[in-house]
């Protein structure tokens, strides 16, 4: 599924992003070498950021039960 639409972004692109440059919006666009362009897409990309941390954070709890 597009994220960025006008980068042609998916889930997988934002989830290799985030493994490779951390938490960072601006470090998502980097790592594919685009920008943002019209912006519509931050607020879904940061709420998906933040649903993958979320799920990092469980896991790790998990491991540690
Ligand atoms: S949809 Fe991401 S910049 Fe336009």
């Amino acid at each position: 599924m597009y994220i960025c639409v006008c980068n042609a972004l998916t889930e997988n692109c934002v989830r290799s992003a985030l493994s490779e440059s951390g938490p960072d919006v601006v470090g998502v666009f980097g790592k594919h070498g685009t920008k943002p362009k019209c912006g519509k897409c931050l607020s879904h990309l940061r709420d998906f950021m933040h649903r993958i941390n979320q799920d990092q954070t469980t896991a790790e709890a998990g491991k540690t039960a």
